[in-house]
């Protein structure tokens, strides 16, 4: 079905100027309704730039990039606006603007949609709607710099799904957080997933994040992520890929990546790190 196609890569390859080699290598994938994909790789290994090719911040040098069914490869940047705004992005920096509150941050998305307005009422309930989602109800008229950081990571993902998007590309949310906080931002994006159906890329240096994402369900009973038994976890529908040096070099389960005898993709199997 087409509406089932969120991402889908062929044979996409992008080299900068000046660079000795590409920085992507004939990367292809698909991605669908609900997936979750855990995107690991050394540092430099092409993650940001697969996913900024995904939102049109880069070019793609060869190769055709498909969004939600539609081919996006040469999409003019005033096309691109409206695309970019069916899809959600944590960048790796966090990114929020610290002269605005946390309410104007969130809203930033909604109010920057090109061809919808959407009237202040409106915009207000679901600012509120989407921080009580993230469990940070009382933090409309703070700032940035008044929160702790697993809190701005929080307000980071609200930005990000404010717009109900069908996608969420997130950029190492987990990054500089103590284990606690970080497993409370994976839960997070469990329940997002859970209650929304979105499709998601997870960049991550945390094997804990690739394992509770590849086998954790959000409980809407308990309001909490709880683990799935074997047989079950395929409904998660979460997938492994492993970046090196530009190329896709592993695609599969958590199980198939824990079988992989390649020395660099076993290097982000948790049992063997
Ligand atoms: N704007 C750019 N200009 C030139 N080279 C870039 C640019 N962005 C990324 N690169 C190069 O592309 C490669 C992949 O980078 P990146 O996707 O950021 O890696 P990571 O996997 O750490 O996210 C690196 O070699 C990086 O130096
Ligand atoms: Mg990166």
């Amino acid at each position: 079905m087409a509406d089932d196609d969120i991402l889908r890569f062929e044979n996409v390859s992008l080299h900068f100027d000046g660079d000795e080699a590409p920085a992507l290598n004939s990367v292809s994938f698909q991605l669908k309704a609900s997936d979750t994909i855990v995107l690991y790789g050394a540092a430099g290994s092409g993650k940001t730039v697969l996913l900024k090719l995904a939102l049109g911040l880069l070019r793609a040098g060869s190769g055709r990039i498909f969004l939600f069914g539609h081919d996006v490869t040469n999409l003019r940047e005033e096309e691109w606006f409206e695309m970019r705004a069916r899809t959600g992005v944590l960048f790796q920096e966090g990114g929020l603007f610290d002269s605005m509150t946390i309410e104007e941050n969130v809203s930033y998305p909604l109010i920057n949609q090109k061809n919808v307005a959407i009237p202040s009422e409106e915009v207000h309930r679901r600012v509120e709607e989407v921080l009580h989602f993230v469990g940070l109800p009382q933090t409309l008229e703070k700032f940035p710099s008044e929160l702790s950081g697993g809190m701005r990571r929080r307000v980071g993902i609200a930005r990000a799904t404010v717009t109900e998007p069908r996608l969420v590309l997130y950029d190492s949310p987990t990054a500089g957080l103590d284990p606690i906080t970080a497993n409370r931002i994976v839960a997070l994006l469990i329940k997002e997933r859970e209650l929304r159906n979105t499709a998601s890329m997870i960049v991550t240096h945390r094997f804990q994040d690739g394992h509770m994402l590849a086998t954790f369900r959000y409980n809407p009973q308990t309001e909490k992520v709880l683990e799935v038994p074997p047989a079950q976890r395929m409904h998660l529908r979460t997938r492994f890929f492993v970046m090196q040096e530009g190329r896709l070099v592993f695609e599969g389960t958590e199980d198939e990546l824990a079988a992989s005898t390649d020395p660099y993709v076993s290097k982000f199997n948790m049992q063997r790190a």
